[in-house]
C-alpha cells in the first residue's frame, strides 16, 4: 500500500501566510499541521509516502523530511502546478503508486484517537473505502447518505441541502483501480477533479465500502484561523494533561519498528537542544530501562 498526502493548494483562506507557503506547514501546537496526517499514514504501517504540493512549499517540505531514510520512511515529492482538484493526485502520483493500492489523506485532516477503523480499511484488497463522520455543517463537505441499513447510497460534494450529516473526511484507501478512474474523470464545473466523483465510481460499481466513524474519534477540521486554534488548543490539552505527545514522527517510527533504538539515538543526538528533543530523550531512556 502506498501512501499520499496532497498538500498544496491556493491557500487563499489563510492569507497572508498563504503568500508564503500552503498552510500544512502552520503550527498545531508544538509541530506542523502536516506531521498529523503524515503520522496517520505512518501508524496504518504505510511507509511509501508521495507529498505532493505547489512549487513554493515543497522546497520547505524537502527540508523537514529529506526521503525519510532517518524517519525508515521513503519519501517522494511531487508537483502539482495548480489546485487542478484532489483527485489529480492519483495521476500525478501514477508512476509511485505502479500496481499498488494507495491511501490518500489530505494534509490539512487531523484523526486523533483509535485508528481501527482506518486498520480495517487497509486490511480490504478490493475495491475502496471512506468514511462517514457526524458533523454540524454538513454543506461543507462531501456528504453520505445512508440508507435504512447503513448502506451507503449517495455521495455528494458540498449540497445545499446536505442528505445526511455525515461527512466524508479526507482520507480514503483504494485499489489500483483509481488510477484508470481519475484519468477519466471530468472536470467539475467549479474545474476540478473531484473526489466525490472518484467515490461515485466505485459506489456505482458496487465496489464503495463506507465506514461510520465512531464518536471516541476526533476528526479535526483545520481550513479557517479559528479551527486551528482550536485543534492547537486541543492537541496542547491532551499533550500537557498525558506528558505523551501526538504525532511525533519519530516516536512512532520507533514504535512500529520503522527504525531501531540505535537510529532513534542518532535521529535524536541531530536535534537541537529543545523540548521536542528532550521528549524523545526520555522516550529512549524509557525504552532502555
Ligand atoms: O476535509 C474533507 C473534505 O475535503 C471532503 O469532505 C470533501 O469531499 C473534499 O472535496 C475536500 O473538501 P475541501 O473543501 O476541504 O477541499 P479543499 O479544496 O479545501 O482541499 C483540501 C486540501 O487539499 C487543502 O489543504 C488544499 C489541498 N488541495 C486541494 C485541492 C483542490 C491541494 O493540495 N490541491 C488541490 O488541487
Amino acid at each position: 500500500m502506498k501512501g499520499i498526502i496532497l498538500a498544496g493548494g491556493a491557500g487563499s483562506r489563510m492569507y497572508p501566510i498563504s503568500q508564503l507557503y500552503s498552510k500544512q506547514l502552520t503550527l498545531i501546537y508544538d509541530k506542523p499541521l502536516i506531521y498529523y496526517p503524515l503520522s496517520v499514514l505512518m501508524l496504518g504501517g504505510i511507509k511509501d509516502i508521495l507529498i505532493i504540493s505547489n512549487e513554493e512549499t515543497i522546497p520547505f517540505y524537502k527540508k523537514l523530511f529529506l526521503d525519510g531514510t532517518h524517519l525508515g520512511l521513503n519519501i517522494e515529492y511531487a508537483l502539482q502546478s495548480a489546485p487542478n482538484g484532489i483527485a489529480e493526485s492519483f495521476i500525478i502520483g501514477d508512476k509511485f503508486i505502479g500496481s499498488d493500492g494507495v491511501t490518500l489523506i489530505l494534509g490539512d485532516n487531523i484523526f486523533y484517537g483509535s485508528l481501527d477503523f482506518f486498520q480495517r480499511a487497509l486490511n480490504r484488497t478490493h475495491g475502496a473505502t471512506v468514511f462517514g463522520y457526524r458533523v454540524t455543517d454538513p454543506e461543507r463537505y462531501g456528504i453520505v447518505e445512508f440508507d435504512h441499513n447503513g448502506k451507503a447510497i449517495s455521495i455528494e460534494e458540498k449540497p445545499k441541502v446536505p442528505k445526511s450529516d455525515f461527512a466524508v473526511p479526507g482520507l480514503y484507501v483504494y485499489d489500483n483501480k483509481v488510477v484508470d478512474i481519475s484519468k477519466n474523470l471530468e472536470p467539475s464545473p467549479r474545474g476540478e477533479l473531484e473526489i466525490t466523483d472518484v467515490n461515485m465510481v466505485y459506489l456505482k460499481q458496487g465496489d464503495l465500502n463506507v465506514e461510520k466513524i465512531s464518536r471516541g474519534v476526533a476528526w479535526l477540521d483545520t481550513g479557517t484561523p479559528e479551527s486551528l486554534l482550536q485543534a492547537s488548543n486541543f492537541f496542547g490539552a491532551i499533550e500537557d494533561r498525558q506528558g505523551l505527545k501526538v504525532a511525533c514522527l519519530e516516536e512512532i517510527s520507533l514504535h512500529m519498528d520503522f527504525i531501531d533504538l540505535d537510529k532513534f539515538e542518532t535521529v535524536i543526538n541531530n536535534m537541537p537542544k529543545c523540548a521536542y528533543k528532550e521528549y524523545l530523550v526520555k522516550i529512549h531512556s524509557d525504552r532502555t530501562k
